[in-house]
Formats: structure tokens, sequence, C-alpha cells
């Protein structure tokens, strides 16, 4: 049994007491997770209050304004960095292809980049796009069987001329852990920066980024209980040598710099909500009070708790099933609850059989082509991906894994 209070955690989820909804168990939250209730009373508050431009003077504008800043200073400060390090743009891809515009500009022709084939696209294409600018982009491989990528594959891609190693935290569909520490010092001490795509990590807990010392961290708020934002962490040193991409006259504004869309004033003043979610969980498990770094890490370490016991059962359940191959580790303690299975027929299909078992799942690429590709599984037949959250319940996973014995 995990500490966590998982009735009062989905009290804190209206989906959970949506009629419409019932007996339905949701397992597509690597897709998009479901809306924690202080981020939706936030949204109302401000469509309905503060609906006007923001930083004026008048009582309605000056609060909307002052409630984006809120979420900001925030959730910067969960994640251990300072407030004008965080970000919002409209999604993580539209993000990385704003950093790569600026990479575009700022690196000479003959310099080099490492990308991964284990990331999602969004952290893949647009810097493999730098190559049409002279910049030789160099792969860092996963193993062809498991899915991983070994740190010292990278080390024999690194040399003076790298300047940037992209990565993801966690892949979308191994699923496994990435040692970010580990990585970041290997690509720091050969004097490149890092970017790691933290979109399939974030839901399962907030990372310390600060702590972690990548000069790039990137997740999306829809997965992680809020609106559809992408959270853009960016640290000073990288922000300030790379070229402006604002206004010419936002330039020295470091959180404007990267984020040339007008922002979303509703979404990034709910995305305070998301914090307020984690000091609720936080005060309800009697979690420290002294920061709000040392707050997030608390509830990160409860949700992990929780998911990694729910996960293991299901990691056994299929691994060693006919006709059935698990993607990524099967030691729960390595891997996001995000479960990627290819089966010997198309994916989608399956999913749609689960449907009718009460099991909201979904089968495809999940836009990670090159990920499937470099582990021989055919995009087109895809793969059943079962994601879940803290907020998933020992009986949803019961009744995804009788509705799996039927299906396979
Ligand atoms: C690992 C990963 N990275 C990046 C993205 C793209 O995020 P966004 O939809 O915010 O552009 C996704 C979306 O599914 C993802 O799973």
């Amino acid at each position: 049994m995990s500490n966590l209070d998982i009735d009062f955690v989905r009290t804190q989820f209206p989906a959970f007491a949506e009629p419409s909804l019932s007996g339905q168990a949701f397992f597509e939250n690597a897709g998009g997770s479901y809306t924690c209730k202080p981020v939706i009373d936030r949204l109302f508050r401000f469509y309905t209050q503060r609906k006007v431009q923001p930083y004026s003077a008048y009582e309605a504008s000056r609060l909307g304004g002052e409630e984006m800043d809120e979420a900001r200073q925030r959730l910067a400060a969960v994640l251990g960095v300072d407030t004008d390090e965080l970000s919002f743009g409209p999604s993580t891809t539209q993000n990385t292809y704003v950093l790569a515009q600026a990479f575009r500009q700022w690196m000479q022709a003959g310099d080099a980049i490492i990308v991964t084939n284990q990331d999602h696209e969004a952290n893949s294409g647009p810097w493999r796009r730098l190559a049409e600018e002279g910049v030789e982009v160099r792969e860092w491989k996963i193993d062809p069987e498991t899915g991983s990528l070994n740190p010292r594959d990278l080390e024999n891609l690194l040399d003076e001329r790298v300047r940037l190693v992209c990565f993801p935290h966690c892949s979308n569909v191994v699923g496994e852990i990435n040692p970010v520490t580990e990585i970041t010092a290997i690509a720091h001490a050969a004097g490149a920066f890092v970017c790691v795509d933290g979109v399939s990590y974030a839901p399962h807990g907030f990372p310390n980024v600060g702590e972690l010392g990548p000069d790039i961290y990137l997740f999306s708020a829809y997965k992680t209980y809020g609106p559809h934002q992408g959270c853009m962490v960016i640290r000073r040193a990288l922000g300030n040598l790379l070229p402006n991409q604002a206004h010419y006259f936002n330039g020295d504004i470091l959180y404007k710099r990267f984020t040339p869309a007008g922002p979303d004033h509703a979404q990034i003043a709910a995305s305070a909500g998301m914090v307020d979610y984690v000091d609720l969980l936080c005060d309800h498990h009697n979690g420290p009070k002294d920061s709000a770094a040392g707050s997030g890490a608390f509830v990160h370490d409860l949700m992990r708790e929780h998911e990694i016991s729910l996960l293991q059962p299901v990691l056994d359940a299929v691994k060693n099933r006919n006709a059935v191959r698990l993607i990524g580790p099967s030691d729960a303690g390595r891997r996001a609850p995000t479960v990627a299975l290819a089966l010997n027929r198309k994916a989608e299909v399956v999913a749609a059989e689960l449907a009718g078992h009460g099991i909201m799942a979904g089968g495809g690429d999940f836009y990670a082509v090159r990920p499937l590709q470099a582990m021989s599984v055919d995009p087109d037949q895809g793969v059943l991906r079962l994601s879940f959250t803290h907020y998933t319940s020992r009986q949803e996973i019961d009744q995804l894994l009788e509705a799996l014995d039927s299906v396979l």
C-alpha cells in the first residue's frame, strides 16, 4: 500500500464525479491528463471576472496580471529555478520550434548537435532541420531491443564541435526514466548545452530542474493536470546567449524572449492551480511547508510510490504474454507508468475493443515514429499504449487487467 490518500486525490478531479464518465477507466493519460479542480476554478474565475487586457491599473486587469505572475513565480519555485527562467508557450512542439530557430541563428556551419531516436518528434524534428543550415546532426541511438539510451554511447558522439544535446527525461513509448543529471554532466563536460523533453516525466511529479541541471527543460501543462500550455525552463546563461525571438523591445525580459506568440492570459493564470494542487496534496499528507521545491519533491515522491505499486502488476501481467512485446523495462522502479505494447495486429483495433470494456486507451505511433522504427515496430501497426498517473485506483488497474485478458 502506498501512503497516497487516493480518495482525497480523486475528489480534486471533477472528471471522477462526472456521470458520463462513470465506469470508464482512463488509460490515455500520456496523451493528456484530467484537469484538477483548482485549475478549473481559476480558469472559470478568469473567464468570468478577469477576462480583460491584463496589467493595467483597473481592478479586473490588475488581478488578471497578478494571477499570471503568480503562476510563473510559484511554478518556477517548485521547479527550483528563478521566476523569469520559466515561460509559457502554446505547446512544447511550438516551444522547440522557436528554440531551434534561435539556435539556427546562433550556430555556425560546422557546429554539431546531438539528437536521439528515442524522442517524441517534438524534440527531434525541429533540431534535425538545422542540417539545412550546415549544422551536423548526430544521432544518439537506442538499443533496438530494449529501447534504452546508453550514456556511454553519448560520450563517443561528443567533441568540441557539439553545441547542444537533446534527449527525453522519459520517452512516451519506451517509458524508461533517463538519468538526466548524469547525462547533463557528460554533455556539460564536453562544453555542450542540454535540452530535456520532460513532457512524459513531469505528470508523475514535477522535477527540481535546478538540481537536475539541464539548460532547457520542457513539459506540457495539459498533461500535468493543468491547461493547454507548453512550459519551458531556460536557464539564464543560455537564454541571454541565444538571440531574441520576441518583439525587439521584449528581448531583455527573459520569459518573453523565446515566446513570440501572444500569451494565453487565462491559461497562464490558471496554471497557478497546478501548484495549488501540489500544495493541497502536501498539506493533506503532512508534508514539509518550508519551501515550494520541498513540497514539490514530497508530492513527487508520493505520486511515484503510488504509481510504482500499481505499475508492477501491470508489467507482470503483460511481460510474458504470447504475441505481446512489452516496450521498455519490466521493472516499475525504472520507468513511468506509460506502457506501450507491440501486438500482432493493429493496435488501434485492440484499443477499440478495450473501449467496449470501459477502458479508455489509444493505439498508434504517438508521434514516436523514429523510436518505433528503431525497435522494428511498424508504425502503421502501432503500439497499444496504457498510461496512468497517481490518481488511478487499484480498482481501475483490476478493470484493465481483466479487459486485457479478454482482448489480448
Ligand atoms: C514526450 C512528448 N514530447 C513532446 C510532446 C509534444 O507536446 P505538445 O503537444 O505540447 O506539443 C508530447 C505530446 O504528446 C510528448 O508525449
